[in-house]
Protein backbone atom coordinates (compact mmCIF):
# COMPACT_ATOMS: atom_id res chain seq x y z
CA UNK A 1 0.00 0.00 0.00
CA UNK A 2 1.11 3.33 -0.83
CA UNK A 3 2.08 5.69 1.97
CA UNK A 4 0.34 8.53 1.66
CA UNK A 5 1.49 12.25 2.54
CA UNK A 6 -0.86 15.10 3.98
CA UNK A 7 -2.77 16.76 1.72
CA UNK A 8 -1.03 20.26 0.68
CA UNK A 9 2.30 18.96 1.45
CA UNK A 10 4.68 20.93 -0.48
CA UNK A 11 6.99 18.84 -2.95
CA UNK A 12 9.35 21.70 -4.11
CA UNK A 13 12.96 21.83 -5.70
CA UNK A 14 15.05 24.76 -4.05
CA UNK A 15 17.78 27.37 -6.68
CA UNK A 16 19.34 30.37 -5.92
CA UNK A 17 19.88 33.37 -7.83
CA UNK A 18 23.60 33.44 -8.67
CA UNK A 19 23.46 30.02 -8.87
CA UNK A 20 20.88 29.88 -11.84
CA UNK A 21 20.30 33.80 -13.20
CA UNK A 22 23.63 34.04 -15.17
CA UNK A 23 24.91 37.71 -15.78
CA UNK A 24 25.34 38.62 -12.01
CA UNK A 25 28.17 40.77 -12.02
CA UNK A 26 27.33 43.19 -9.59
CA UNK A 27 28.00 40.94 -6.18
CA UNK A 28 30.42 39.99 -3.64
CA UNK A 29 30.33 36.54 -5.43
CA UNK A 30 31.03 37.79 -9.04
CA UNK A 31 34.24 39.78 -7.75
CA UNK A 32 35.57 36.26 -6.12
CA UNK A 33 35.21 34.53 -9.50
CA UNK A 34 37.07 37.08 -11.20
CA UNK A 35 39.88 37.16 -8.26
CA UNK A 36 39.95 33.41 -9.43
CA UNK A 37 38.75 32.12 -6.45
CA UNK A 38 36.80 29.38 -7.64
CA UNK A 39 38.56 26.09 -7.04
CA UNK A 40 37.67 25.04 -10.27
CA UNK A 41 38.60 27.82 -11.76
CA UNK A 42 35.14 27.83 -13.13
CA UNK A 43 32.97 31.97 -13.88
CA UNK A 44 29.24 31.09 -13.19
CA UNK A 45 28.57 32.69 -16.99
CA UNK A 46 25.10 32.17 -18.13
CA UNK A 47 24.78 29.51 -15.34
CA UNK A 48 20.99 28.45 -16.16
CA UNK A 49 20.25 31.64 -18.20
CA UNK A 50 17.58 32.44 -15.87
CA UNK A 51 17.51 36.03 -15.93
CA UNK A 52 16.68 35.51 -19.90
CA UNK A 53 14.68 31.79 -19.88
CA UNK A 54 13.96 30.66 -16.28
CA UNK A 55 10.47 29.90 -17.90
CA UNK A 56 12.20 26.63 -19.92
CA UNK A 57 13.19 25.40 -16.73
CA UNK A 58 9.86 26.12 -14.77
CA UNK A 59 8.64 24.06 -17.50
CA UNK A 60 10.60 21.42 -16.58
CA UNK A 61 9.83 21.51 -13.24
CA UNK A 62 5.84 21.73 -14.00
CA UNK A 63 6.71 18.87 -16.04
CA UNK A 64 8.40 16.77 -13.52
CA UNK A 65 5.04 17.55 -11.11
CA UNK A 66 6.61 19.79 -8.15
CA UNK A 67 4.48 21.65 -6.15
CA UNK A 68 6.65 23.88 -5.06
CA UNK A 69 9.85 26.32 -6.04
CA UNK A 70 12.33 28.13 -4.10
CA UNK A 71 14.22 30.52 -5.38
CA UNK A 72 15.87 34.31 -4.00
CA UNK A 73 15.96 37.39 -5.22
CA UNK A 74 19.60 39.11 -6.73
CA UNK A 75 19.95 42.17 -4.36
CA UNK A 76 22.73 43.81 -6.50
CA UNK A 77 19.80 43.75 -9.17
CA UNK A 78 17.03 45.53 -7.50
CA UNK A 79 19.57 47.66 -5.76
CA UNK A 80 22.53 48.05 -8.15
CA UNK A 81 23.87 51.06 -6.08
CA UNK A 82 22.77 52.41 -2.28
CA UNK A 83 19.56 53.65 -2.78
CA UNK A 84 19.01 53.63 -6.80
CA UNK A 85 16.65 50.64 -7.74
CA UNK A 86 16.00 49.08 -10.93
CA UNK A 87 12.07 48.59 -11.31
CA UNK A 88 13.01 46.60 -14.47
CA UNK A 89 14.49 43.56 -12.22
CA UNK A 90 11.42 43.53 -9.79
CA UNK A 91 9.36 43.54 -12.89
CA UNK A 92 11.01 40.46 -14.23
CA UNK A 93 11.14 38.87 -10.87
CA UNK A 94 7.02 39.19 -10.71
CA UNK A 95 6.84 38.10 -14.35
CA UNK A 96 8.88 34.28 -12.83
CA UNK A 97 6.39 34.68 -9.76
CA UNK A 98 3.18 34.83 -11.99
CA UNK A 99 5.07 32.53 -14.74
CA UNK A 100 5.36 29.80 -11.46
CA UNK A 101 1.48 30.49 -10.13
CA UNK A 102 0.51 30.01 -13.78
CA UNK A 103 2.07 26.70 -14.15
CA UNK A 104 0.50 25.40 -11.01
CA UNK A 105 3.56 25.82 -8.70
CA UNK A 106 3.98 28.06 -5.33
CA UNK A 107 7.17 29.51 -5.34
CA UNK A 108 8.91 30.48 -1.98
CA UNK A 109 11.43 33.98 -2.07
CA UNK A 110 14.44 33.57 -0.54
CA UNK A 111 16.08 37.44 -0.02
CA UNK A 112 19.54 36.52 0.71
CA UNK A 113 21.13 33.20 -0.82
CA UNK A 114 24.71 34.25 0.20
CA UNK A 115 24.86 37.81 -2.52
CA UNK A 116 24.60 41.13 -1.98
CA UNK A 117 25.61 44.15 -3.97
CA UNK A 118 29.53 45.11 -3.62
CA UNK A 119 28.90 48.24 -2.69
CA UNK A 120 27.39 46.82 0.50
CA UNK A 121 30.17 44.00 0.67
CA UNK A 122 33.12 46.96 0.49
CA UNK A 123 31.17 48.82 2.83
CA UNK A 124 31.89 45.83 5.88
CA UNK A 125 28.58 44.12 4.52
CA UNK A 126 26.50 42.93 7.65
CA UNK A 127 29.56 43.33 10.45
CA UNK A 128 28.80 47.77 9.84
CA UNK A 129 26.72 49.57 11.69
CA UNK A 130 23.44 50.26 9.86
CA UNK A 131 23.57 46.90 7.68
CA UNK A 132 20.79 45.35 9.39
CA UNK A 133 18.25 48.69 8.58
CA UNK A 134 19.78 48.43 4.85
CA UNK A 135 19.13 45.02 4.50
CA UNK A 136 15.39 45.56 6.29
CA UNK A 137 14.94 48.29 3.82
CA UNK A 138 15.44 46.20 0.94
CA UNK A 139 13.10 43.54 2.34
CA UNK A 140 10.49 46.06 2.62
CA UNK A 141 10.99 46.96 -1.06
CA UNK A 142 10.76 43.47 -2.07
CA UNK A 143 7.70 42.57 0.12
CA UNK A 144 5.64 45.30 -0.98
CA UNK A 145 6.47 44.60 -4.51
CA UNK A 146 6.01 41.06 -4.69
CA UNK A 147 3.91 40.05 -1.81
CA UNK A 148 0.64 39.43 -3.87
CA UNK A 149 1.98 36.95 -5.90
CA UNK A 150 4.50 35.01 -3.19
CA UNK A 151 3.52 34.43 1.06
CA UNK A 152 6.60 32.38 1.63
CA UNK A 153 9.67 34.31 2.76
CA UNK A 154 12.93 32.92 3.87
CA UNK A 155 15.51 36.04 4.93
CA UNK A 156 18.68 34.43 4.90
CA UNK A 157 20.03 31.29 3.10
CA UNK A 158 22.32 29.31 6.09
CA UNK A 159 23.60 31.90 8.13
CA UNK A 160 26.08 29.20 9.63
CA UNK A 161 27.59 28.04 5.99
CA UNK A 162 27.90 31.82 5.50
CA UNK A 163 30.00 32.46 8.71
CA UNK A 164 32.23 29.33 8.69
CA UNK A 165 33.34 29.33 5.12
CA UNK A 166 33.85 33.05 4.75
CA UNK A 167 35.10 33.97 8.34
CA UNK A 168 36.80 30.45 9.02
CA UNK A 169 37.45 28.10 6.26
CA UNK A 170 38.20 30.70 4.14
CA UNK A 171 36.26 29.23 1.04
CA UNK A 172 33.48 32.13 0.59
CA UNK A 173 33.81 36.10 0.58
CA UNK A 174 35.28 37.80 2.01
CA UNK A 175 37.82 34.53 2.23
CA UNK A 176 38.95 35.09 6.42
CA UNK A 177 40.62 32.25 7.87
CA UNK A 178 40.27 31.39 11.64
CA UNK A 179 37.94 34.34 12.46
CA UNK A 180 36.17 32.53 15.11
CA UNK A 181 35.08 35.93 17.10
CA UNK A 182 33.83 37.40 13.94
CA UNK A 183 32.31 34.43 12.32
CA UNK A 184 30.34 34.92 16.01
CA UNK A 185 29.93 38.37 15.44
CA UNK A 186 28.15 37.66 11.98
CA UNK A 187 25.77 35.02 12.90
CA UNK A 188 24.98 37.79 15.42
CA UNK A 189 24.58 40.49 13.13
CA UNK A 190 22.43 37.93 10.89
CA UNK A 191 20.19 37.11 13.55
CA UNK A 192 19.33 40.67 14.14
CA UNK A 193 19.06 41.35 10.51
CA UNK A 194 16.19 38.13 9.87
CA UNK A 195 14.64 39.50 12.97
CA UNK A 196 14.19 43.94 11.37
CA UNK A 197 12.95 41.82 8.18
CA UNK A 198 10.60 39.11 10.22
CA UNK A 199 9.03 42.14 11.85
CA UNK A 200 8.96 44.61 8.71
CA UNK A 201 7.63 41.82 6.45
CA UNK A 202 4.38 41.22 8.87
CA UNK A 203 3.50 44.74 8.65
CA UNK A 204 3.32 44.44 5.05
CA UNK A 205 1.73 41.69 4.78
CA UNK A 206 -0.26 40.26 7.23
CA UNK A 207 -0.43 36.19 5.93
CA UNK A 208 3.22 36.36 5.42
CA UNK A 209 5.13 33.03 6.47
CA UNK A 210 8.57 34.03 7.25
CA UNK A 211 11.24 31.93 8.12
CA UNK A 212 15.06 31.11 7.40
CA UNK A 213 17.39 28.31 5.66
CA UNK A 214 19.55 26.68 8.60
CA UNK A 215 21.91 24.51 7.37
CA UNK A 216 22.11 21.42 9.69
CA UNK A 217 25.13 19.17 9.75
CA UNK A 218 25.64 15.44 11.55
CA UNK A 219 28.62 15.76 13.44
CA UNK A 220 30.16 12.81 14.75
CA UNK A 221 33.28 11.88 17.21
CA UNK A 222 35.21 10.33 15.48
CA UNK A 223 36.48 8.07 17.94
CA UNK A 224 33.64 8.13 20.35
CA UNK A 225 35.79 6.57 23.01
CA UNK A 226 38.19 9.41 23.02
CA UNK A 227 37.37 12.15 25.23
CA UNK A 228 38.88 14.90 23.18
CA UNK A 229 37.02 13.96 19.78
CA UNK A 230 33.59 14.12 21.72
CA UNK A 231 35.00 17.63 23.63
CA UNK A 232 36.07 18.52 19.78
CA UNK A 233 32.85 17.56 18.63
CA UNK A 234 30.30 19.27 21.05
CA UNK A 235 32.18 22.43 20.40
CA UNK A 236 31.51 22.44 16.71
CA UNK A 237 28.24 21.13 16.93
CA UNK A 238 27.92 23.95 19.28
CA UNK A 239 28.97 27.27 16.83
CA UNK A 240 27.81 25.37 13.41
CA UNK A 241 24.35 23.52 14.44
CA UNK A 242 22.98 25.66 17.56
CA UNK A 243 24.20 29.35 17.11
CA UNK A 244 21.46 30.39 15.43
CA UNK A 245 19.30 28.18 16.10
CA UNK A 246 20.01 29.13 20.20
CA UNK A 247 19.43 32.91 19.53
CA UNK A 248 15.47 32.17 17.80
CA UNK A 249 14.83 29.40 20.77
CA UNK A 250 15.64 31.41 23.55
CA UNK A 251 17.42 35.17 22.62
CA UNK A 252 21.03 34.21 23.49
CA UNK A 253 24.04 32.00 23.23
CA UNK A 254 25.20 29.64 25.29
CA UNK A 255 27.76 30.29 27.86
CA UNK A 256 30.56 31.60 27.32
CA UNK A 257 29.80 32.86 23.79
CA UNK A 258 26.65 35.23 25.91
CA UNK A 259 29.93 36.91 26.42
CA UNK A 260 30.27 38.39 23.15
CA UNK A 261 26.73 38.47 21.64
CA UNK A 262 25.07 40.82 24.19
CA UNK A 263 21.55 40.83 24.13
CA UNK A 264 19.62 39.24 21.66
CA UNK A 265 16.54 38.71 23.40
CA UNK A 266 14.54 40.72 20.24
CA UNK A 267 15.59 37.30 18.52
CA UNK A 268 13.87 35.31 20.45
CA UNK A 269 10.54 33.59 18.15
CA UNK A 270 11.39 36.07 15.12
CA UNK A 271 9.95 32.75 13.11
CA UNK A 272 6.76 30.99 11.73
CA UNK A 273 8.99 28.12 10.28
CA UNK A 274 11.80 26.66 10.13
CA UNK A 275 13.57 25.52 6.64
CA UNK A 276 16.31 22.88 6.97
CA UNK A 277 19.10 22.33 4.58
CA UNK A 278 20.74 18.84 5.44
CA UNK A 279 22.66 16.84 3.46
CA UNK A 280 25.52 15.07 5.25
CA UNK A 281 27.26 13.59 8.61
CA UNK A 282 31.02 14.33 9.13
CA UNK A 283 33.38 12.98 11.82
CA UNK A 284 35.79 14.79 14.06
CA UNK A 285 38.75 14.02 15.40
CA UNK A 286 40.62 16.65 18.11
CA UNK A 287 44.19 17.90 16.24
CA UNK A 288 46.84 19.64 18.59
CA UNK A 289 47.79 20.86 14.75
CA UNK A 290 44.59 23.33 13.61
CA UNK A 291 44.34 25.66 16.15
CA UNK A 292 42.59 28.21 13.75
CA UNK A 293 39.96 25.70 13.32
CA UNK A 294 39.54 25.25 16.91
CA UNK A 295 41.54 22.04 17.01
CA UNK A 296 38.65 19.95 15.25
CA UNK A 297 39.78 17.81 12.17
CA UNK A 298 36.38 17.30 10.13
CA UNK A 299 36.35 14.89 7.56
CA UNK A 300 34.34 11.93 5.49
CA UNK A 301 35.60 8.92 6.02
CA UNK A 302 36.04 6.70 3.11
CA UNK A 303 33.80 3.76 3.24
CA UNK A 304 30.56 5.36 3.50
CA UNK A 305 27.75 6.44 0.36
CA UNK A 306 28.93 9.51 -1.37
CA UNK A 307 28.51 11.36 -4.39
CA UNK A 308 30.98 13.46 -6.38
CA UNK A 309 34.33 14.65 -5.27
CA UNK A 310 34.66 18.27 -5.04
CA UNK A 311 37.74 19.96 -6.86
CA UNK A 312 40.01 19.52 -3.41
CA UNK A 313 38.06 17.14 -0.69
CA UNK A 314 34.92 15.00 -0.88
CA UNK A 315 31.80 17.04 -0.77
CA UNK A 316 30.08 14.67 2.61
CA UNK A 317 28.56 12.03 3.19
CA UNK A 318 25.41 11.23 1.73
CA UNK A 319 23.63 10.19 4.94
CA UNK A 320 19.80 10.42 4.73
CA UNK A 321 19.84 9.73 8.29
CA UNK A 322 20.48 13.50 9.11
CA UNK A 323 17.21 14.24 8.11
CA UNK A 324 15.61 12.25 11.26
CA UNK A 325 18.22 14.22 13.65
CA UNK A 326 17.50 17.56 12.23
CA UNK A 327 13.62 17.69 12.34
CA UNK A 328 13.67 16.43 15.79
CA UNK A 329 16.00 19.08 16.97
CA UNK A 330 14.38 22.28 15.56
CA UNK A 331 10.89 20.51 16.68
CA UNK A 332 12.11 21.85 19.77
CA UNK A 333 10.95 25.49 18.45
CA UNK A 334 7.76 24.22 18.21
CA UNK A 335 7.40 25.67 14.52
CA UNK A 336 6.17 24.17 11.59
CA UNK A 337 9.11 22.77 9.50
CA UNK A 338 9.86 22.62 5.91
CA UNK A 339 13.07 20.75 4.69
CA UNK A 340 14.38 23.48 2.16
CA UNK A 341 17.49 21.67 0.58
CA UNK A 342 18.63 18.17 0.39
CA UNK A 343 20.52 16.85 -2.03
CA UNK A 344 23.50 14.45 -3.10
CA UNK A 345 26.41 15.85 -6.09
CA UNK A 346 26.09 12.84 -8.56
CA UNK A 347 26.78 13.58 -12.48
CA UNK A 348 25.95 10.14 -13.44
CA UNK A 349 22.41 9.65 -10.88
CA UNK A 350 24.59 6.96 -9.27
CA UNK A 351 22.93 7.69 -5.54
CA UNK A 352 20.50 10.05 -6.29
CA UNK A 353 17.72 7.93 -6.23
CA UNK A 354 18.87 5.80 -3.04
CA UNK A 355 18.79 9.20 -1.51
CA UNK A 356 15.34 10.97 -2.45
CA UNK A 357 13.87 7.44 -1.71
CA UNK A 358 15.93 7.16 1.67
CA UNK A 359 14.70 10.56 3.04
CA UNK A 360 11.20 10.49 1.64
CA UNK A 361 11.12 7.47 3.92
CA UNK A 362 12.49 9.40 6.97
CA UNK A 363 9.97 11.93 6.33
CA UNK A 364 7.38 9.43 6.26
CA UNK A 365 7.82 8.13 9.26
CA UNK A 366 8.71 11.69 11.18
CA UNK A 367 5.52 12.92 9.86
CA UNK A 368 3.73 9.38 11.44
CA UNK A 369 5.32 10.18 14.40
CA UNK A 370 3.66 13.53 14.69
CA UNK A 371 6.53 15.49 13.80
CA UNK A 372 4.97 19.17 11.48
CA UNK A 373 6.74 19.12 8.39
CA UNK A 374 4.89 21.08 5.33
CA UNK A 375 7.52 20.20 2.62
CA UNK A 376 10.49 18.53 0.97
CA UNK A 377 12.39 20.53 -1.15
CA UNK A 378 15.07 19.09 -3.57
CA UNK A 379 18.61 20.58 -4.04
CA UNK A 380 18.21 21.03 -7.07
CA UNK A 381 16.49 21.55 -10.29
CA UNK A 382 18.76 21.82 -12.83
CA UNK A 383 22.68 21.59 -12.20
CA UNK A 384 23.97 25.10 -11.21
CA UNK A 385 26.68 26.87 -10.71
CA UNK A 386 28.07 25.68 -7.33
CA UNK A 387 29.61 28.39 -5.07
CA UNK A 388 33.95 27.78 -5.19
CA UNK A 389 33.40 24.54 -6.47
CA UNK A 390 32.46 25.81 -9.86
CA UNK A 391 30.49 23.51 -12.69
CA UNK A 392 32.74 20.88 -10.53
CA UNK A 393 29.57 19.60 -9.09
CA UNK A 394 26.28 18.51 -10.03
CA UNK A 395 23.03 18.43 -7.73
CA UNK A 396 20.52 18.89 -10.13
CA UNK A 397 17.20 16.52 -10.84
CA UNK A 398 17.62 17.61 -14.71
CA UNK A 399 21.78 17.82 -16.53
CA UNK A 400 22.95 20.84 -17.94
CA UNK A 401 25.74 21.47 -19.92
CA UNK A 402 25.99 24.93 -19.44
CA UNK A 403 28.03 25.48 -22.69
CA UNK A 404 25.32 24.61 -25.06
CA UNK A 405 21.83 24.81 -21.97
CA UNK A 406 20.85 21.99 -23.14
CA UNK A 407 18.76 19.99 -20.60
CA UNK A 408 18.41 16.27 -19.99
CA UNK A 409 16.28 14.85 -17.26
CA UNK A 410 18.08 12.53 -15.05
CA UNK A 411 16.11 8.80 -13.70
CA UNK A 412 15.95 10.86 -10.50
CA UNK A 413 14.36 13.44 -11.67
CA UNK A 414 10.81 11.31 -12.97
CA UNK A 415 11.60 9.18 -9.74
CA UNK A 416 10.91 12.57 -7.64
CA UNK A 417 8.30 13.46 -9.90
CA UNK A 418 6.03 9.99 -9.46
CA UNK A 419 5.90 10.57 -5.51
CA UNK A 420 5.35 14.07 -5.81
CA UNK A 421 2.20 14.13 -8.17
CA UNK A 422 1.10 10.72 -6.02
CA UNK A 423 2.08 12.34 -2.79
CA UNK A 424 3.51 8.86 -1.59
CA UNK A 425 5.69 6.54 -1.49
CA UNK A 426 5.08 3.24 -3.36
CA UNK A 427 6.47 -0.37 -1.69
CA UNK A 428 8.10 -0.31 -5.32
CA UNK A 429 10.12 2.39 -5.11
CA UNK A 430 11.25 0.91 -1.74
CA UNK A 431 12.19 -2.53 -3.11
CA UNK A 432 13.97 -1.10 -5.98
CA UNK A 433 16.26 1.76 -4.24
CA UNK A 434 16.71 0.31 -0.66
CA UNK A 435 17.18 -3.17 -1.31
CA UNK A 436 19.32 -3.09 1.41
CA UNK A 437 16.72 -1.41 4.07
CA UNK A 438 16.49 2.15 5.10
CA UNK A 439 18.98 2.14 7.63
CA UNK A 440 22.07 0.62 5.43
CA UNK A 441 23.17 1.80 1.95
CA UNK A 442 23.27 -1.24 -1.04
CA UNK A 443 27.09 -2.29 -1.23
CA UNK A 444 27.47 -0.64 -4.91
CA UNK A 445 27.27 2.82 -3.12
CA UNK A 446 30.26 2.36 -1.11
CA UNK A 447 33.70 2.55 -1.92
CA UNK A 448 35.48 -0.32 -1.72
CA UNK A 449 38.16 -1.05 1.29
CA UNK A 450 41.76 -0.37 -0.50
CA UNK A 451 43.64 -3.32 -0.59
C1 LIG B 1 23.79 24.62 0.22
C2 LIG B 1 23.55 25.97 -0.45
C3 LIG B 1 23.12 25.83 -1.89
C4 LIG B 1 23.91 24.77 -2.61
C5 LIG B 1 23.87 23.46 -1.85
C6 LIG B 1 24.59 22.31 -2.51
O1 LIG B 1 24.61 24.78 1.33
O2 LIG B 1 22.56 26.68 0.23
O3 LIG B 1 23.23 27.08 -2.49
O4 LIG B 1 25.20 25.21 -2.79
O5 LIG B 1 24.42 23.66 -0.57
Amino acid sequence: MCSRFPAGFLWGVSTAAHQVEGGNENNQWAAWEQAGRIKSGDRSGKACDWWNHAERDFDLAQEIGVNALRLSVEWSRIEPREGEYDWQALRRYRQMLEGLHQRGIQPMLCLHHFTHPLWFEERGAFLRRGAGERFEHFARLVVSELGDVCQHWVTFNEPNVYATLGYVLGEFPPGKRGRILEAVALVNALARAHTRAYHAIHAIQKQAEVGWAHNFVVFQPANPRSLLDRRVTRLVNELFNESFLRLIEQGKLAFPLTLVSGDLTEVKGACDFVGLNVYSRFHVAFDAGIAAQMFARVFVPPHVPQGDHGVEQPYGEAYPAAVRVAVERVARLGKPIYVLENGVPDAEDRIRPWLIVNVVQELDRLLRSGQDIRGYFHWTLTDNFEWSEGWKLRFGLVALDPETQQRTMRNSGRLFGAIARGNCISPEMIRQYLPAGVDSAPKSLIPSEPS
